[in-house]
C-alpha cells in the first residue's frame, strides 16, 4: 500500500452532502489535515448544526446548491468526495424521483467538474447494491440481488448506476474515479429522526420507550463506528494505484437486530420491552462485508467494536446537543 502523500496536507477537497451525518466527520477530518474544504450541501437531510463548528475557519467554504445543477465552482480542487444522497429509507423514500436523479445526474455532475478539474473522485457507493444478497458474507465480485422495481430501488438502483458511472469515467480515463462500498455506519452527529436504526433505538431507549424491531429480530447487520469508515475513505481516496474496482467499507462483525436491541437496552436501563413491527418489503435479512480488499489494498480495519462505539454514540446523544435532538425526534 502506498498514500498519496503528495496530496494530503495541501490544496482543496470538495466534499458533496458534507452537512450530512458521514460528510461533517469527513470535513472534520480534512480540515485537520490542513486541507481546504468546499461543502456543497442543499440541506435536504443534512443541517447547518452539522457544519456550524466549521463556521469562522478560513479552510472552510460552504455552497448551498443541489447537485442536480452543474457546479460553478471556479476554485481549484484537487478532491471531490460524493456522499450527497439520502441514506435513510424513509428520507430516501419520501421522493424517490429525486433520489434516483440525485445518484445519477447527480453524480455525472460531480465527475463532469472532477473531469473539469482533474480531481481525483471518490463515491460513496453502499452495501445497497447487494439488495437482499445470496452470498454471505458481501465480497465485492457478488453482483447482487436487487429488486429493481421495489420501494428501495430509486436508491439501490441509483447508487448502481453512480458506480457504472464511475468505471466508465476512469475506463476512459476522464476521472481517476474511486467507489466505496459502505455498510451500517453509525456515530455521533447521526439524525435522531430519520429512522436509521442505531439512532432509533438509543432514542426509543433514552425516552423510555418500546425499542421497535421489525419483523422477528433474525435479520443481521454490521455496523462500523464512524471514525473507523472516514479514516477507510480517505485511505480510498489516496491509495496508489487506484484499485480499479469497488471497495467494500465496514465493520464484518455480524448482528442481528434483536441482538443489538439487547445491547442498548443493557446500556440504556430506561429502555422498555420489545415492540414488533411488521418486516419493510425488501428488508435485506443479512449483511456483512467481506473486507479482505480494503484490508489487503488499504491497510485498513475497523478498530472500535460495537460496544466501545455504542457508548460513544450514546454519550453524545446524552449531552446538550444530542439531548435536543431527542426531543425533536418524531415518536
Ligand atoms: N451512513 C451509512 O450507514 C451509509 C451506508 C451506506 C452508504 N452511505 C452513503 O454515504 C453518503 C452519506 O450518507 P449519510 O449517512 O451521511 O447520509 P445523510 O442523509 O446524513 O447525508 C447526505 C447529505 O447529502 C445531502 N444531499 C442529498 N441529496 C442532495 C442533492 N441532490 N444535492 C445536494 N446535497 C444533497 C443531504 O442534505 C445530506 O447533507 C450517502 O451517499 C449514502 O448513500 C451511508
Amino acid at each position: 500500500m502506498r498514500l498519496d502523500e503528495g496530496t494530503a496536507g495541501k490544496s482543496t477537497s470538495l466534499v458533496a452532502g458534507g452537512a450530512g451525518f458521514l460528510g461533517c466527520h469527513l470535513i472534520d477530518y480534512l480540515l485537520h489535515e490542513g486541507r481546504s474544504v468546499i461543502c456543497v450541501d442543499s440541506f435536504l437531510t443534512g443541517t447547518f448544526e452539522n457544519v456550524a463548528r466549521f463556521n469562522g475557519n478560513e479552510n472552510f467554504t460552504l455552497v448551498r446548491q443541489d447537485v442536480l445543477d452543474p457546479l460553478q465552482i471556479e476554485r481549484p480542487v484537487d478532491e471531490v468526495y460524493n456522499l450527497a444522497c439520502a441514506a435513510s429509507p424513509p428520507r430516501y423514500q419520501a421522493d424517490p424521483h429525486h433520489t434516483l436523479m440525485t445518484s445519477v445526474v447527480g453524480t455525472s455532475n460531480l465527475l463532469d467538474f472532477a473531469m473539469s478539474q482533474e480531481a481525483r473522485f471518490l463515491q460513496a457507493s453502499t452495501s445497497e447494491v447487494y439488495g437482499d444478497p445470496e452470498v454471505h458474507p458481501q465480497t465485492e465480485d457478488y453482483t447482487g440481488s436487487v429488486n429493481c422495481t421495489g420501494p428501495r430501488a430509486c436508491y439501490d438502483e441509483g447508487k448502481r448506476a453512480a458506480e457504472a458511472m464511475c468505471f466508465d469515467f476512469l475506463r476512459l480515463g476522464k476521472v481517476d474515479a474511486r467507489v466505496a462500498r459502505i455498510f451500517n455506519t453509525y456515530g455521533p452527529m447521526m439524525r435522531a429522526d430519520d429512522g436509521r436504526i442505531v439512532s432509533t433505538f438509543i432514542i426509543q431507549a433514552l425516552r423510555g420507550r418500546d425499542l421497535t424491531v421489525f419483523g422477528d429480530g433474525s435479520q443481521t447487520r454490521s455496523f462500523c463506528y464512524v471514525s473507523d469508515l472516514i479514516e477507510g475513505l480517505v485511505r480510498l481516496m489516496r491509495v496508489e494505484p487506484n484499485p480499479q474496482a469497488p471497495v467494500n467499507l465496514g465493520n464484518p462483525a455480524e448482528f442481528t437486530v434483536s441482538e443489538l436491541a439487547a445491547t442498548v437496552s443493557k446500556k440504556i436501563p430506561s429502555a422498555r420491552s420489545i415492540r414488533r413491527l411488521p418486516l419493510p418489503q425488501d428488508d435485506p435479512r443479512r449483511r456483512r462485508p467481506d473486507i479482505s480488499r480494503a484490508a489487503m489494498l488499504l491497510g485498513w480495519t475497523p478498530k472500535i467494536d460495537l460496544d466501545e462505539g455504542l457508548s460513544r454514540t450514546i454519550a453524545w446523544f446524552r449531552e446538550p446537543e444530542g439531548a435536543t435532538k431527542i426531543t425533536e425526534a418524531a415518536e
